[in-house]
Protein backbone atom coordinates (compact mmCIF):
# COMPACT_ATOMS: atom_id res chain seq x y z
CA UNK A 1 0.00 0.00 0.00
CA UNK A 2 0.67 3.56 -0.61
CA UNK A 3 2.36 5.22 3.03
CA UNK A 4 0.00 8.47 3.65
CA UNK A 5 2.78 10.94 5.42
CA UNK A 6 1.09 13.41 7.62
CA UNK A 7 3.68 15.94 8.66
CA UNK A 8 6.30 17.77 7.28
CA UNK A 9 9.00 16.48 9.46
CA UNK A 10 8.20 12.66 8.10
CA UNK A 11 8.08 14.02 4.05
CA UNK A 12 11.39 15.51 5.14
CA UNK A 13 12.83 12.41 6.71
CA UNK A 14 11.79 10.65 3.20
CA UNK A 15 12.94 13.25 1.10
CA UNK A 16 16.74 13.77 2.70
CA UNK A 17 17.21 10.06 1.91
CA UNK A 18 16.22 10.43 -1.41
CA UNK A 19 18.92 14.02 -2.08
CA UNK A 20 21.58 11.41 -0.71
CA UNK A 21 21.19 8.92 -3.24
CA UNK A 22 20.75 11.98 -5.79
CA UNK A 23 17.34 10.87 -6.81
CA UNK A 24 15.28 12.44 -8.54
CA UNK A 25 11.80 13.53 -7.08
CA UNK A 26 8.20 14.14 -9.12
CA UNK A 27 5.64 16.03 -7.57
CA UNK A 28 1.85 16.39 -8.08
CA UNK A 29 -0.32 18.33 -5.78
CA UNK A 30 -4.03 17.89 -5.64
CA UNK A 31 -7.01 18.84 -3.53
CA UNK A 32 -7.93 15.23 -4.00
CA UNK A 33 -11.01 13.23 -5.35
CA UNK A 34 -8.90 11.90 -8.06
CA UNK A 35 -9.65 11.13 -11.61
CA UNK A 36 -7.86 10.76 -14.74
CA UNK A 37 -6.80 14.19 -15.06
CA UNK A 38 -5.00 14.04 -11.89
CA UNK A 39 -3.59 10.46 -13.25
CA UNK A 40 -2.17 12.03 -16.16
CA UNK A 41 -0.08 14.06 -14.22
CA UNK A 42 0.98 11.37 -11.88
CA UNK A 43 1.95 9.18 -15.04
CA UNK A 44 3.86 11.69 -16.72
CA UNK A 45 6.07 11.72 -13.22
CA UNK A 46 6.38 8.31 -12.97
CA UNK A 47 7.82 8.35 -16.47
CA UNK A 48 10.41 10.60 -15.54
CA UNK A 49 11.66 10.62 -12.10
CA UNK A 50 13.10 8.12 -9.55
CA UNK A 51 10.29 9.40 -7.11
CA UNK A 52 7.04 10.00 -7.26
CA UNK A 53 5.14 12.10 -4.18
CA UNK A 54 1.45 13.27 -5.00
CA UNK A 55 0.06 15.48 -1.89
CA UNK A 56 -4.10 15.62 -1.13
CA UNK A 57 -5.14 18.89 0.77
CA UNK A 58 -8.04 21.18 0.40
CA UNK A 59 -6.31 24.76 0.97
CA UNK A 60 -8.91 26.55 3.04
CA UNK A 61 -7.35 30.01 1.85
CA UNK A 62 -7.83 29.53 -1.80
CA UNK A 63 -11.66 29.00 -0.81
CA UNK A 64 -13.37 32.40 -0.05
CA UNK A 65 -16.03 32.42 3.09
CA UNK A 66 -19.45 31.21 1.20
CA UNK A 67 -17.14 28.90 -1.48
CA UNK A 68 -17.23 25.09 -1.04
CA UNK A 69 -15.02 24.38 1.59
CA UNK A 70 -16.70 21.88 3.45
CA UNK A 71 -18.90 20.41 0.50
CA UNK A 72 -15.35 19.96 -1.36
CA UNK A 73 -15.27 16.12 -2.21
CA UNK A 74 -13.08 14.16 -0.26
CA UNK A 75 -12.43 10.50 -0.51
CA UNK A 76 -8.73 9.60 0.58
CA UNK A 77 -9.46 5.58 0.82
CA UNK A 78 -10.82 6.10 -2.85
CA UNK A 79 -7.77 8.43 -3.83
CA UNK A 80 -5.39 5.21 -2.80
CA UNK A 81 -7.56 2.78 -4.54
CA UNK A 82 -7.50 4.97 -7.63
CA UNK A 83 -3.83 5.57 -7.36
CA UNK A 84 -3.51 1.78 -6.99
CA UNK A 85 -5.37 0.70 -9.71
CA UNK A 86 -3.95 2.98 -12.11
CA UNK A 87 -0.24 2.36 -11.13
CA UNK A 88 -1.24 -1.86 -11.37
CA UNK A 89 -2.79 -1.37 -14.70
CA UNK A 90 -0.86 0.70 -16.48
CA UNK A 91 2.90 -0.34 -15.44
CA UNK A 92 2.32 -4.67 -14.56
CA UNK A 93 4.97 -5.81 -12.99
CA UNK A 94 7.44 -3.17 -13.08
CA UNK A 95 7.47 -2.71 -9.58
CA UNK A 96 10.20 0.18 -9.77
CA UNK A 97 7.07 2.13 -11.02
CA UNK A 98 4.86 3.07 -7.67
CA UNK A 99 3.52 6.25 -5.82
CA UNK A 100 6.24 6.46 -3.38
CA UNK A 101 4.10 8.48 -0.68
CA UNK A 102 0.44 10.36 -0.17
CA UNK A 103 1.36 13.63 1.77
CA UNK A 104 -1.73 14.22 3.55
CA UNK A 105 -1.47 16.98 6.38
CA UNK A 106 -3.67 18.97 8.30
CA UNK A 107 -4.07 22.43 8.44
CA UNK A 108 -2.20 23.26 11.64
CA UNK A 109 0.97 21.54 9.58
CA UNK A 110 0.72 24.11 6.85
CA UNK A 111 -0.19 26.64 8.56
CA UNK A 112 1.80 26.63 11.90
CA UNK A 113 0.41 30.09 12.36
CA UNK A 114 -3.15 28.78 12.46
CA UNK A 115 -5.47 29.91 9.86
CA UNK A 116 -8.97 32.36 9.70
CA UNK A 117 -11.02 32.45 6.70
CA UNK A 118 -11.11 36.24 7.53
CA UNK A 119 -8.74 37.81 6.24
CA UNK A 120 -8.32 40.82 8.66
CA UNK A 121 -7.81 38.06 10.81
CA UNK A 122 -4.99 36.12 9.14
CA UNK A 123 -1.15 35.37 10.91
CA UNK A 124 1.68 34.26 8.99
CA UNK A 125 3.41 34.18 5.53
CA UNK A 126 1.42 34.81 2.69
CA UNK A 127 2.66 34.50 -1.17
CA UNK A 128 0.77 37.40 -3.61
CA UNK A 129 1.66 36.92 -7.58
CA UNK A 130 0.47 40.62 -8.71
CA UNK A 131 -0.37 40.90 -12.13
CA UNK A 132 -1.25 37.71 -13.27
CA UNK A 133 -3.25 36.87 -10.16
CA UNK A 134 -6.10 39.71 -10.85
CA UNK A 135 -7.90 39.32 -14.13
CA UNK A 136 -9.58 36.56 -15.12
CA UNK A 137 -10.57 34.07 -12.24
CA UNK A 138 -9.32 36.79 -9.83
CA UNK A 139 -11.69 38.84 -11.00
CA UNK A 140 -14.36 37.13 -9.32
CA UNK A 141 -12.48 35.46 -6.45
CA UNK A 142 -10.19 37.75 -5.47
CA UNK A 143 -7.73 36.07 -3.07
CA UNK A 144 -8.05 32.51 -4.90
CA UNK A 145 -4.56 32.89 -6.58
CA UNK A 146 -3.09 34.11 -2.95
CA UNK A 147 -4.28 31.18 -1.55
CA UNK A 148 -2.62 28.68 -4.46
CA UNK A 149 0.33 30.11 -4.96
CA UNK A 150 0.96 29.84 -0.84
CA UNK A 151 -0.18 26.63 -0.52
CA UNK A 152 1.77 25.97 -3.44
CA UNK A 153 4.99 27.37 -2.03
CA UNK A 154 4.84 25.67 0.82
CA UNK A 155 4.37 22.31 -0.45
CA UNK A 156 7.32 22.75 -2.87
CA UNK A 157 9.43 24.03 0.59
CA UNK A 158 8.19 21.05 2.21
CA UNK A 159 8.97 18.60 -0.98
CA UNK A 160 11.71 19.90 -2.58
CA UNK A 161 11.06 18.22 -5.67
CA UNK A 162 13.25 18.16 -9.04
CA UNK A 163 9.75 18.51 -11.22
CA UNK A 164 6.13 19.61 -10.13
CA UNK A 165 3.49 19.06 -12.71
CA UNK A 166 0.24 20.75 -13.00
CA UNK A 167 -2.57 21.15 -15.62
CA UNK A 168 -3.25 22.88 -18.51
CA UNK A 169 -6.79 22.98 -17.34
CA UNK A 170 -6.19 25.66 -14.92
CA UNK A 171 -4.19 27.90 -17.23
CA UNK A 172 -4.12 30.72 -15.03
CA UNK A 173 -2.99 28.72 -12.42
CA UNK A 174 -0.24 28.21 -14.43
CA UNK A 175 1.06 31.26 -15.05
CA UNK A 176 0.61 32.05 -11.50
CA UNK A 177 3.10 29.96 -10.33
CA UNK A 178 6.22 29.94 -13.26
CA UNK A 179 5.72 33.81 -12.14
CA UNK A 180 5.84 32.65 -8.20
CA UNK A 181 8.69 30.13 -9.01
CA UNK A 182 10.61 32.38 -11.25
CA UNK A 183 10.33 35.50 -9.10
CA UNK A 184 11.05 34.27 -6.04
CA UNK A 185 13.80 32.58 -7.69
CA UNK A 186 12.76 28.66 -6.52
CA UNK A 187 14.79 26.07 -7.87
CA UNK A 188 12.31 24.01 -8.99
CA UNK A 189 10.67 22.69 -12.67
CA UNK A 190 7.09 23.00 -13.47
CA UNK A 191 5.85 20.76 -15.65
CA UNK A 192 2.47 21.46 -17.83
CA UNK A 193 0.45 18.63 -18.77
CA UNK A 194 -2.19 18.81 -21.33
CA UNK A 195 -5.92 18.99 -20.39
CA UNK A 196 -7.50 15.21 -19.65
CA UNK A 197 -11.25 15.90 -20.86
CA UNK A 198 -14.19 12.90 -21.05
CA UNK A 199 -15.65 11.36 -24.65
CA UNK A 200 -17.88 14.39 -25.23
CA UNK A 201 -15.20 16.88 -24.40
CA UNK A 202 -16.05 17.91 -21.05
CA UNK A 203 -12.81 18.85 -19.20
CA UNK A 204 -12.66 16.10 -16.01
CA UNK A 205 -12.67 18.00 -13.06
CA UNK A 206 -13.57 16.80 -8.83
CA UNK A 207 -16.67 19.82 -9.23
CA UNK A 208 -18.42 18.28 -12.09
CA UNK A 209 -19.70 16.13 -8.95
CA UNK A 210 -21.75 18.61 -8.43
CA UNK A 211 -23.82 18.55 -11.46
CA UNK A 212 -26.63 16.57 -12.55
CA UNK A 213 -26.54 14.56 -15.42
CA UNK A 214 -28.53 16.88 -17.85
CA UNK A 215 -26.60 19.45 -16.92
CA UNK A 216 -23.52 17.27 -17.41
CA UNK A 217 -24.59 16.53 -20.92
CA UNK A 218 -24.90 19.95 -21.59
CA UNK A 219 -22.01 21.42 -20.06
CA UNK A 220 -20.02 19.87 -23.66
CA UNK A 221 -21.14 23.00 -24.62
CA UNK A 222 -18.12 24.61 -23.51
CA UNK A 223 -15.11 22.87 -25.26
CA UNK A 224 -17.00 22.98 -28.44
CA UNK A 225 -17.71 26.86 -28.57
CA UNK A 226 -14.04 27.23 -28.01
CA UNK A 227 -13.57 24.92 -31.03
CA UNK A 228 -15.65 26.79 -33.10
CA UNK A 229 -14.12 30.00 -32.51
CA UNK A 230 -10.36 27.81 -32.64
CA UNK A 231 -12.03 27.07 -36.25
CA UNK A 232 -12.89 30.66 -37.38
CA UNK A 233 -9.52 31.79 -35.92
CA UNK A 234 -7.23 29.22 -37.80
CA UNK A 235 -9.69 27.91 -40.76
CA UNK A 236 -11.46 31.53 -41.75
CA UNK A 237 -8.70 33.82 -40.21
CA UNK A 238 -10.52 35.90 -37.77
CA UNK A 239 -8.31 37.96 -35.42
CA UNK A 240 -11.24 40.11 -33.53
CA UNK A 241 -11.78 39.19 -30.41
CA UNK A 242 -15.18 40.86 -30.19
CA UNK A 243 -16.04 38.71 -33.27
CA UNK A 244 -14.88 35.30 -32.00
CA UNK A 245 -16.65 35.96 -28.46
CA UNK A 246 -19.60 36.14 -29.65
CA UNK A 247 -19.17 32.97 -31.55
CA UNK A 248 -18.41 31.38 -28.09
CA UNK A 249 -21.61 33.72 -26.63
CA UNK A 250 -24.17 32.12 -29.44
CA UNK A 251 -23.14 28.28 -28.68
CA UNK A 252 -23.53 29.01 -25.04
CA UNK A 253 -26.73 30.73 -25.06
CA UNK A 254 -28.55 28.61 -27.83
CA UNK A 255 -27.78 25.41 -25.34
CA UNK A 256 -29.52 26.58 -22.43
CA UNK A 257 -31.11 30.43 -21.83
CA UNK A 258 -30.57 29.58 -18.23
CA UNK A 259 -26.41 29.36 -18.68
CA UNK A 260 -24.71 33.11 -17.81
CA UNK A 261 -21.88 33.64 -18.73
CA UNK A 262 -19.10 35.12 -16.14
CA UNK A 263 -16.53 35.84 -18.72
CA UNK A 264 -15.03 35.32 -22.42
CA UNK A 265 -11.72 36.65 -22.52
CA UNK A 266 -8.95 36.49 -24.79
CA UNK A 267 -5.67 36.72 -22.88
CA UNK A 268 -2.05 37.37 -23.78
CA UNK A 269 -0.41 33.43 -23.30
CA UNK A 270 2.95 35.48 -20.85
CA UNK A 271 1.16 38.69 -19.43
CA UNK A 272 -2.72 37.74 -19.71
CA UNK A 273 -3.02 40.65 -20.46
CA UNK A 274 -6.69 41.46 -22.41
CA UNK A 275 -6.73 41.34 -25.75
CA UNK A 276 -8.97 42.94 -28.48
CA UNK A 277 -7.36 41.51 -31.39
CA UNK A 278 -5.01 38.50 -31.57
CA UNK A 279 -1.19 38.39 -32.94
CA UNK A 280 -0.77 34.83 -34.52
CA UNK A 281 2.79 34.96 -33.61
CA UNK A 282 1.82 35.26 -30.24
CA UNK A 283 -1.47 33.36 -29.92
CA UNK A 284 -4.18 33.94 -26.84
CA UNK A 285 -5.63 31.48 -24.24
CA UNK A 286 -9.44 31.39 -24.41
CA UNK A 287 -10.90 31.24 -21.55
CA UNK A 288 -14.63 31.06 -20.24
CA UNK A 289 -16.60 30.27 -16.71
CA UNK A 290 -20.68 29.78 -17.18
CA UNK A 291 -22.78 29.45 -14.34
CA UNK A 292 -24.94 27.00 -14.53
CA UNK A 293 -27.90 25.75 -12.59
CA UNK A 294 -26.91 22.60 -10.51
CA UNK A 295 -28.05 19.68 -9.39
CA UNK A 296 -30.82 20.75 -6.62
CA UNK A 297 -32.08 23.68 -9.28
CA UNK A 298 -31.64 26.08 -6.16
CA UNK A 299 -28.24 27.05 -6.70
CA UNK A 300 -25.64 27.74 -9.34
CA UNK A 301 -22.59 26.05 -10.19
CA UNK A 302 -19.53 27.96 -12.18
CA UNK A 303 -17.86 25.51 -15.12
P1 LIG B 1 -6.92 20.10 -8.08
O1 LIG B 1 -8.11 20.78 -8.61
O2 LIG B 1 -7.09 18.85 -7.25
O3 LIG B 1 -5.97 19.76 -9.28
C1 LIG B 1 -4.69 19.21 -9.07
C2 LIG B 1 -3.92 19.28 -10.38
O4 LIG B 1 -4.57 18.45 -11.36
C3 LIG B 1 -3.89 20.71 -10.97
O5 LIG B 1 -2.59 20.97 -11.49
C4 LIG B 1 -4.93 20.64 -12.05
O6 LIG B 1 -4.70 21.57 -13.12
C5 LIG B 1 -4.77 19.20 -12.53
N1 LIG B 1 -6.00 18.75 -13.23
C6 LIG B 1 -7.26 18.73 -12.76
N2 LIG B 1 -8.13 18.31 -13.70
C7 LIG B 1 -7.40 18.07 -14.82
C8 LIG B 1 -7.71 17.62 -16.15
N3 LIG B 1 -8.96 17.34 -16.51
N4 LIG B 1 -6.70 17.48 -17.04
C9 LIG B 1 -5.41 17.77 -16.66
N5 LIG B 1 -5.06 18.20 -15.43
C10 LIG B 1 -6.03 18.34 -14.52
O7 LIG B 1 -5.52 22.68 -8.72
C11 LIG B 1 -5.59 22.34 -7.55
O8 LIG B 1 -6.08 21.11 -7.15
C12 LIG B 1 -5.13 23.25 -6.42
O9 LIG B 1 -5.30 24.60 -6.79
C13 LIG B 1 -3.65 23.00 -6.00
C14 LIG B 1 -2.67 23.29 -7.14
C15 LIG B 1 -3.48 21.55 -5.50
C16 LIG B 1 -3.30 23.95 -4.81
O10 LIG B 1 -4.15 23.73 -3.73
Amino acid sequence: DIPIITTVADLRVLRHQYARRNESVGFIPTMGYLHEGHLSLINQSLLSNDHTIVSIFVNPSQFAPGEDLDTYPRDLDHDVKVITEFVAAKFQGSSDKKVDAIFHPTVLQMYPSGFSMERSQQRGAFVEVLGVSEPLEGKTRPSFFRGVSTVVAKLLNATNPTVAYFGQKDIQQTVVLKTMVRDLLMDIELEIVPTVRNSSGLALSSRNAYLSPEILSQVTCIFRSMNTAYGKYSKSGVRDVSDLTETVSAEIRSTNANFKVDYISFNDPETLDYLTTIDPKKGAILSLAVYVPNSTETNETKT
